[in-house]
């Protein structure tokens, strides 16, 4: 089965094509301008972005979406979590933000929830959800990932964020992992 990527993010291309191995991926075709993001959820957002990769390459593609929810802060950024500091924010203006909003709070409780969906040229689609619960840290740890990752450290991680993890482990433990290992499951049930 081939699937056109919708995301030209790069750090998550790699994460996907990883995960998605078994199918032929084909990355987003270059031409394409971006989509705007103006879903009220994840999934509208992720089928926003399949959707404009299948009207242009009329060929299946795999989009998601990703939001941080953060307990304390009633589930914010969630689905603004690329821009939580403003339109064109860094990942690292969204980190101090964050960090600022959390500053002197005990409960620290997030999970990242992924949304990612399979959109076929006839309008059958695949939807799969994963989400992984953790906490933020008072302080920025590690190199490793994109993101919020150098302050969240999920579950099962023993104390480390996801920027102190290879690659592999992220995978295995992450958000996108588990919503595209169960997308790629529904996929391969037909
Ligand atoms: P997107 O809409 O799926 O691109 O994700 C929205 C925002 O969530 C990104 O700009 C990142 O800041 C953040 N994000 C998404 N996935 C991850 C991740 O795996 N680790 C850390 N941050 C992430």
């Amino acid at each position: 089965m081939r699937l056109v990527l919708a995301s030209a993010n790069p750090d998550k291309v790699v994460e996907i094509a990883a995960i998605l191995g078994g199918f032929e991926v084909l990355p987003r075709p270059a031409d394409l301008p971006d989509v705007e993001e103006t879903g009220e959820t994840l999934e509208d957002n992720a089928r926003l972005k399949a959707a404009a990769v299948v009207a242009v390459t009329g060929q299946a593609a795999v989009a998601d979406d990703t939001g941080l929810e953060v307990l304390a802060l009633g589930g914010a950024p969630g689905v603004f979590s690329a821009r939580y500091a403003g339109a064109g924010a860094t990942y690292a203006d969204n980190v101090a933000k964050l960090l600022a909003a959390l500053d002197g709070e005990h409960d620290r409780r997030a999970r990242f929830r992924t949304v990612a969906i399979a959109l076929f040229p006839d309008g059958r689609e695949v939807v799969a959800e994963g989400v992984v619960e953790g906490e933020i840290t008072t302080e920025r740890r590690g190199s490793g990932g994109f993101g919020y990752d150098p302050v969240f450290a999920p579950e099962g991680g023993h104390g480390r964020t996801f920027a102190q993890m290879t690659a592999a482990e992220k995978n295995a433990l992450s958000h996108r992992g588990l919503a595209f290992r169960t997308l790629a499951e529904h996929l391969l049930a037909g």
